[in-house]
Formats: structure tokens, C-alpha cells, sequence
């Protein structure tokens, strides 16, 4: 049985959220021709079309730098006291990215810096922390980035669910997007479904046994939250899931079909979920910030929504933690979106062929102390931020 959190009159939430994904893409047809698989099996059978690519200058620092450095004003850089980047892709075993991020942000040094790890989970700790965070200190903000670069290795079974990308989140009292209940459900059990070695710079996978675990503990969630009476489907207007490719997202709310749920809930759900995964099936499984894109791909491509609607969000991290739990719209959210600046990040990015894909993916940092400069993989696009060069085993960005 979980402990409730102590409700208090305090709201707390999402204020802002931005996201960033690198400017170069592989379309998953010419992955499946290059594999000697039917496409379909990608398209509809994993459900997704196209994943970004990250080239070596944007590494995680660079962009959860670029995710947050257009949605923060000079005023809410000074009122930042914590600052969570959460990551299963870091650059350092003991510095928190967030440090880097920190300078690159030009936040204050009044401020808690760290790194969260659990895999995809990660990004909902750190929300979590967050909202505790600002309702014990008044006149503070806290921003959370997701940022991961999500690596299996060329010809492999997860090959095809790879992605890159970061989504920052602005978290503050009377927030203008999404209030975030203080009651959740959550569950940790160890498993191994899913992890990455610290020699290895790619993850290992057993597919299927974490479909299963990543499914069984939703299930386990949403029973729970019905036993406590916080998931009425009926006050629910949409519900997110962890989607690292759309299949697995859909795979969770089918769970609700079958009579679970009644019939009109289940179709409001499932064409919410729709609007949920329009970004994700272009930009791939970018780990611990996928569910936050997903909410973002949800409200910048919905029209229905409207303020006062309640949100369920599952989040789910291999190892295993999973966590249920659900915000409220706020007055005004549309006016924070930006659907126009994000549908021409994915349009421009540039489309890779094999080969480019295939040597970028290979491409390493020097390992031996020696100077590696690098070229700007978009002097276009023009992200503000990108590492420049490693020496003497230290990463510079600029
Ligand atoms: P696979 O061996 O390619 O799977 O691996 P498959 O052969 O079963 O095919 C996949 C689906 O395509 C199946 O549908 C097929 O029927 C279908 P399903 O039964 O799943 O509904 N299919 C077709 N459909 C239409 N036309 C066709 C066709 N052919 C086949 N012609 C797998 C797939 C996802 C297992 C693999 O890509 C993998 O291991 N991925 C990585 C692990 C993963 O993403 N797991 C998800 C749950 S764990 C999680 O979400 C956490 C994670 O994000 C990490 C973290 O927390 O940090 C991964």
C-alpha cells in the first residue's frame, strides 16, 4: 500500500517545457531495407517512422543546454534553486552534467546542481523532487531536463528503437501548464530487462521479458490507483505512457480495452494517445525524456484538451521503477506551447543515408588524453550550444 503524500494547498507543477532534438535523422524505411525486413514491421509493427541521430558535438550537456536555453528568461535564471538533468547516457562518473549545464545556462551558483540516474524513470524522479522542492521554498523554481541518446548497437533487435534528444521542464508554483497532484502510485523492483555496463556504450536488452515487465507494472499501477480511487476513467481525459517506440505506449493502454474500462473512456484514451506519440514516432525512444515529449506532442497537437482536464502520466524506467501519476491543465497552457518552432526542428532536420548513419553512430571521442576538435554537426540550425573539443580527458563546450 503507498503512503499519500500530505496534500497542502500549494500548486506545483509544469510552468514550461521545451524540447531539442539533433538535426540529423535516419528514415526507418532505409533501416529496414538495409536490415532485409519489411518495413511494416517498423512502421506498424514498432510504430515509428523516422529516429534523430546525435553527432559527437551534441552530446547530453549540449542538448539539455539547447532544450532549455530558448524557454528561460534572465529573471527565472536568478530564481532557480534546483537543477536536475536526468540521464542514463552520462559523460562523467563523479561531475553532474548539470554542472556543465549550469555554466552553459548561465544560472546562478545559488543553486543545488545534480544528476539523476534510473533509467527512463529518471526525468520523473527529478519532477518529483522538484515539486517537493517548490512548495518547501517559496520564491524558487526548478528545472528538470531529460537528455539521453538512446544506443543498441547497428544490426541489433533494438536497433530500430534508437533515438536522441532532451526535454527541459520549467517546475514552479501556480504553474501556467500543468498542476501535478501530490498523491502518486509507485513501485521498484529490481529486474533485468534492460541495462548498459559502464565499459559498454551500448544498452543490452532482453525485448520482450521488459515489454512484459514494463506492461505488468502498469497494469499493477492502475489497479492500485483504482483501489485508492484516484484513476476514474471517466475524469480522465488522457493518459500518457513512457513510449519508447508507440507500439509499447499502445501496448500499455490496450491493457484497459476489453471491458476494463468502458467503452467511450477507452476511445477518448486511445485518440488522445494518438496526439501523444506524433512526436516520439519521428524523433525515437530518447529514454528518460520520452513520456515528457509525449506530453508535449499531446498538447501541441490536440485541439480537444482544454484547461481543468486531468492527465494521467505512467512513467517507466528499466531495472525496474514505474510511477502513476496525474496533473491537471491549467488557464492559458496553450499560449506556453510552440508547436510551429517544434514541427520545423523535426522538418529541417537532414536526412541521413546508411553509410552517414552508420559512421556517425561509430564516430568516438578520443579516449587517451589527446586534443579532438570538432566540427559543428549544424552551423545551420544553429544550436546555441555544442561540445567543441576534449583535452586532457575534459569535454569543452561552447
Ligand atoms: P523484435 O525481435 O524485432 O520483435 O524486437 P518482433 O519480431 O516481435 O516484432 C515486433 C512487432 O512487429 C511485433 O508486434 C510483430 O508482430 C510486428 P507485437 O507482437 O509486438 O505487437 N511485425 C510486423 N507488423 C507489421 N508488418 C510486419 C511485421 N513484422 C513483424 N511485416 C523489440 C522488438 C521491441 C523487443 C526490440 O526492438 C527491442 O529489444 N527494443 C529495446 C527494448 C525496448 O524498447 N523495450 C521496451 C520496454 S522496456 C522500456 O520501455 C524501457 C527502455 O526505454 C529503457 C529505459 O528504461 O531506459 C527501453
Amino acid at each position: 500500500m503507498q503512503e499519500s503524500k500530505p496534500t497542502d494547498s500549494v500548486k506545483v507543477g509544469i510552468d514550461k517545457i521545451n524540447f531539442y532534438t539533433p538535426n540529423h535523422y535516419l528514415d526507418l524505411i532505409d533501416l529496414a531495407e538495409a536490415r532485409g525486413v519489411d518495413s511494416n514491421k517498423y512502421l506498424v509493427g514498432i510504430g515509428q517512422s523516422k529516429m534523430s541521430v546525435a553527432a559527437l558535438d551534441q552530446d547530453i550537456v549540449a542538448m539539455a543546454a539547447n532544450a532549455a536555453e530558448a524557454m528561460l528568461t534572465d529573471g527565472e535564471r536568478q530564481e532557480i534553486g534546483l537543477l536536475v538533468v536526468a540521464t542514463e547516457s552520462g559523460i562523467d562518473q563523479s561531475k553532474a552534467a548539470a554542472l556543465f549545464v549550469q555554466d552553459l545556462l548561465k544560472l546562478t551558483g545559488n543553486l543545488r546542481a545534480i544528476e539523476i540516474k534510473e533509467a527512463c524513470y529518471g526525468a520523473t524522479a527529478g519532477i518529483q523532487l522538484a515539486c517537493d522542492y517548490v512548495r518547501s521554498h517559496p520564491g524558487r523554481k526548478a528545472l528538470v531536463i531529460a537528455s539521453d541518446i538512446a544506443r543498441y548497437g547497428l544490426d541489433t533487435p533494438g536497433e530500430v528503437t534508437q533515438g536522441a534528444g532532451s526535454v527541459a521542464m520549467l517546475v514552479t508554483r501556480d504553474p501556467a501548464i500543468l498542476v501535478i497532484e501530490p498523491e502518486s502510485i509507485y513501485e521498484s523492483r529490481s529486474t533485468g530487462d534492460f541495462w548498459r555496463p559502464n565499459y559498454s556504450t551500448v544498452a543490452f536488452a532482453r525485448g520482450k521479458f521488459s515489454e512484459e515487465v514494463y506492461v505488468g507494472m502498469f497494469e499493477e499501477l492502475w489497479e492500485k490507483a483504482q483501489e485508492l480511487g484516484l484513476a476514474n476513467p471517466e475524469n480522465l481525459q488522457a493518459l500518457l505512457f513512457h513510449i519508447p517506440f508507440s507500439k509499447m505506449g499502445r501496448k500499455g493502454l490496450r491493457t484497459l480495452g476489453n471491458g476494463k474500462i468502458s467503452e467511450a473512456d477507452y476511445a477518448r484514451l486511445t485518440e488522445r494517445f494518438e496526439h501523444s506519440i506524433v512526436y516520439g514516432k519521428e524523433v525515437g525512444n530518447i529514454y528518460t525524456g520520452s513520456i515528457y515529449l509525449a506530453l508535449l506532442s499531446l498538447l501541441e497537437n490536440d485541439n480537444s484538451l482544454k484547461p481543468g482536464d486531468r492527465i494521467g502520466l505512467f512513467s517507466y524506467g528499466s531495472g525496474s521503477v514505474a510511477e502513476l501519476y496525474f496533473g491537471t491543465l491549467q488557464p492559458g497552457y496553450r499560449q506556453r506551447l510552440d508547436a510551429d518552432g517544434h514541427r520545423t526542428l523535426l522538418d529541417n532536420r537532414e536526412r541521413l543515408s546508411m553509410s552517414e548513419y552508420e559512421a556517425m553512430f561509430s564516430a568516438e571521442l578520443a579516449t587517451d588524453g589527446s586534443q579532438q576538435d570538432l566540427g559543428r554537426s549544424d552551423p545551420a540550425a544553429g544550436a546555441p550550444h555544442y561540445l567543441a573539443s576534449v583535452k586532457d580527458h575534459e569535454r569543452q563546450y561552447r
